[in-house]
């Protein structure tokens, strides 16, 4: 059904275009990738779960004044969005040492970290996303240097309230990345926060037993990831009852 066109086909999302100019339709597959890709597989309901999540995480900052292309969300699977133009730079918080943080530099995963580390990766499937210092984004101009700051700001902003917001529901934010994007508007350019905040994009373990609630229990293959995402959705208050087939299944197929 050609009822739509679309714009672009990322590994968990693909993006229509809009009811109106400036405007995409994000969709939330139930695809999911890890390894650049390397691994692939398909969590049923995902993409049903990181809408709400999402959905609700961004209206949560924009309500601090964090600006997000969120406009609205459509249906089960998704949301309307600004169109940006994206910046090509993942930027990753960290508030525990996990991940590639402790492969590289051979850390234990699970210690705190004194202060919250701030890393920016380029975006590039090509090059596997290689790790930049701010002294790349600006010298090849992938972010002029005060967007770089707002850039800093916001997602220190957005760590600090997200860490209560989680830990309110007695889960550790452990680390997550954001993208941001430039939304041109009224003859004006403003960075605002784009892409999406869900358990595909952070760490999230449960406050009492370290459980993991996140994409790691795919790249991992710890088993029940649907059920990971579900009981974030949760705890949050965002999946009342369980999605029906089709839209989402309470299943892990991975
Ligand atoms: P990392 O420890 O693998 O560098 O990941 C840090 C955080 O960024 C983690 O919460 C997962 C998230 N992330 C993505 O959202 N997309 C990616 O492609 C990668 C590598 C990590």
């Amino acid at each position: 059904m050609a009822r739509r066109r679309q714009v672009y086909e990322g590994k968990a999302k693909v993006l229509f275009e809009g009811p109106e100019p400036g405007t995409y339709i994000q969709h939330f597959k139930d695809d999911a990738t890890a390894f650049n890709a390397q691994k692939r597989g398909t969590i049923t309901g995902k993409g049903v779960i990181n809408n709400r999540i999402s959905e609700y995480l961004l209206l949560r900052l924009q309500e601090i004044g964090i600006p997000t292309h969120l406009v609205r969300s459509l249906n089960m699977r998704e949301q309307l969005v600004r169109q940006v133009e994206i910046i090509p730079v993942e930027v990753v918080v960290r508030n525990v040492i996990a991940g590639s943080l402790a492969t590289r530099l051979g850390m234990t995963e699970g210690t705190p970290l004194p202060r919250s580390i701030v890393e920016y990766y380029y975006k590039s499937d090509k090059l596997g996303d290689p790790m930049i210092s701010e002294e790349h984004i600006t010298c090849f101009g992938w972010a002029e240097p005060h967007e770089l700051d707002e850039i800093f700001s916001m997602s220190l902003r957005i760590n600090d309230f997200m860490s209560g917001l989680f830990a309110g529901v007695g889960i550790r934010l452990v680390d997550f990345k954001l993208e941001f994007g430039r939304w041109y508007h009224d003859e004006d350019v403003r960075v605002i926060l784009a892409d999406e905040i869900s358990p595909d994009t952070c760490r999230l373990w449960d406050m009492a037993t370290d459980e993991k609630l996140d994409k790691d229990r795919f790249r991992r293959d710890l088993g029940k990831v649907v059920e990971g995402y579900q009981e974030v959705a949760r705890r949050l208050g965002v999946l009342r009852e369980a999605p029906t087939a089709g839209n989402g299944q309470a299943t892990a197929a991975s």
